[in-house]
């Protein structure tokens, strides 16, 4: 009776409203409600999960707080700043207050080395980059056609591209064996496997840096990918919003510098998403940006604003705190020098015992190879064995299917959502599980349910995934790829 009230009830409402694709239904949101219902606090649940699933840079609060405690007119609620209230509250243009996108363009040029400049009327505000990539979706594609995306991609691209606009997200898949490169050929297999399905492609999704895998594309990747777009004439739209993460300082390089270098391509083709949601860790404030280098693009997106623009109190605070050269010169080399540190700490702590991950220089996480403690080498192991990092070493971090990565095993562990104690204790959770099972291979099965009663139960299922017969046949020891050596 209830269940047909209500499908009754959806009849009502519409297919988008009523379809699954904000994929809050998958199982992948099981790791959330674990930790939901039992989140870690170093004195009151110590014993919780850890939220390694976030992918949120907190590590230089104490320098956006410094500079909000000193400059308290950049804040309209503050007594200082009440002047400006009245103006601020009224303004309405979905341009922006030019000010703020001064301010924004110059922090993308100044995160990319001022290597390249961004002009400020091609800035365009959006809710989030995830407001960003639906617009351009809407921009640039109609329902069913399509966007190729490489592989492993972050999740919620299912949901921002294809959702509420009916566009498709076609991968292409990257693998291990060369450090998940986008090549040519895996470019043209999708792009050959999307013709001989009648579907249209137009366009292609990269994230650069990589969200999951934390790596950034070479100058001759880049090529290689405006090249290929060029040739099919189809957009490129380059997600960046991980930019200023990138620990090796000036060795990232942007679209934007290579589209210089490439003379024949046609610029109309040519799309930025960014947002100050990773760089300076705000997403609550939902700063998402929309750059094209095609006019009518940036023409349609600005009148697509009105439905994701920016609060005018945040645009006035941020104008203020990303014109503040200095301040801004120290926060981005302070917050790369200690998300270097913590993806050090976590990298070589765990690789202190035998686990390996890709070898990343940027994002707020990294790339860790579990290949080997599958049972198998399916995505079924996969999920069980991230059903055994949640539950018992009580750790969310994200399986590599959620990423629609092509091959089992692989989990992105995010770094920098957690104080220096939580990150010990996430770490030492990692290790001493390690280390246990270890242990567990070299006493008799009957002497260790002797000496460890309480963990009778996990510990059976691990030790049928960690048997070494059972092993993927791709050990991260014989991969080239890890950085872990036993
Ligand atoms: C690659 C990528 N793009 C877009 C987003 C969405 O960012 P925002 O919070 O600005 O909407 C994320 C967030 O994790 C991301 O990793």
């Amino acid at each position: 009776m209830e269940s047909s009230i209500k499908i009754n009830n959806h009849s009502l409402l519409s297919k988008i409203a009523t379809n699954n694709g904000h994929g809050e239904n998958s199982p992948y949101f099981d790791g959330w409600k674990a930790y939901d219902a039992n989140p870690f606090h170093p004195q009151h649940n110590p014993e919780g999960v850890i939220q390694m699933g976030l992918a949120e840079n907190q590590l230089s609060f104490d320098l956006i707080q410094k500079w909000i405690e000193s400059n308290q007119n950049a804040s309209i609620c503050t007594p200082q700043g009440a002047s400006c209230f009245k103006e601020i509250a009224i303004f309405q243009d979905y341009h922006g207050l030019p000010e703020f996108r001064t301010a924004i363009a110059n922090f993308m040029n100044r995160v990319r080395g001022n290597r390249v400049r961004f002009d400020p009327d091609r800035i365009v505000m959006s809710g989030g980059a995830t407001g960003a990539h639906e617009t351009l979706a809407f921009c640039l594609a109609d329902p069913g056609e399509a966007f190729l995306v490489p592989t492993p991609y972050y999740p919620a691209f299912d949901r921002d591209l294809r959702w509420r606009t009916g566009v498709n997200l076609l991968p292409v898949v990257c693998e291990s064996s060369n450090n998940f490169k986008i090549t040519r050929e895996a470019l043209e297999t999708a792009y050959e496997k999307a013709k001989f399905d009648n579907i249209t492609v137009k366009g292609l999704l990269v994230t650069n840096p990589s969200n999951p895998l934390g790596t950034f594309l070479d100058r001759e990747t880049l090529k290689d990918v405006v090249n290929f777009i060029n040739d099919k004439s189809i957009h490129l739209v380059c997600d960046e919003i991980y930019a200023g993460t990138v620990t090796k300082g000036d060795a990232f390089v942007s679209i934007a510098e290579v589209i210089e270098e490439v003379p024949t391509c046609n610029l109309d083709l040519i799309h930025l998403v960014y947002s100050l949601s990773k760089d300076m860790g705000f997403p609550g404030f939902r700063v998402g940006i929309v750059y094209s280098y095609n006019d009518n693009v940036v023409s349609i997106a600005r009148k697509m604003s009105s439905f994701g623009l920016v609060s005018t109190q945040t645009q006035h605070m941020l104008a203020s705190m990303l014109s503040d050269d200095k301040f801004v010169e120290n926060f981005i080399s302070e917050s790369r020098i200690r998300l270097a540190r913590r993806h050090d700490t976590f990298t070589r702590g765990l690789a202190q015992v035998g686990i390996g991950s890709l070898e990343s220089n940027a994002g707020l996480f990294f790339w860790m190879d579990l290949r080997r403690f599958l049972k198998d080498a399916t995505f079924e192991s996969e999920m069980a064995f991230w059903r055994v990092i949640i539950n018992e070493i009580k750790l969310n971090v994200s399986p590599g299917q959620s990423f629609h990565c092509s091959e089992p095993g692989w989990f992105r562990v995010c770094f920098a959502n957690m104080d220096d104690e939580t990150a010990m204790i996430a770490l030492w959770r990692i290790k001493s599980f390690v280390r246990k099972n270890r242990n567990l291979k070299i006493k008799t099965k009957n002497q260790y349910w002797q000496n460890n009663q309480h963990l009778r139960l996990s510990s059976r299922r691990l030790e049928d995934m960690l048997t070494p017969h059972r092993m993927s046949p791709h050990s991260p020891l014989a991969s080239p790829l890890v950085r872990a050596q036993n």
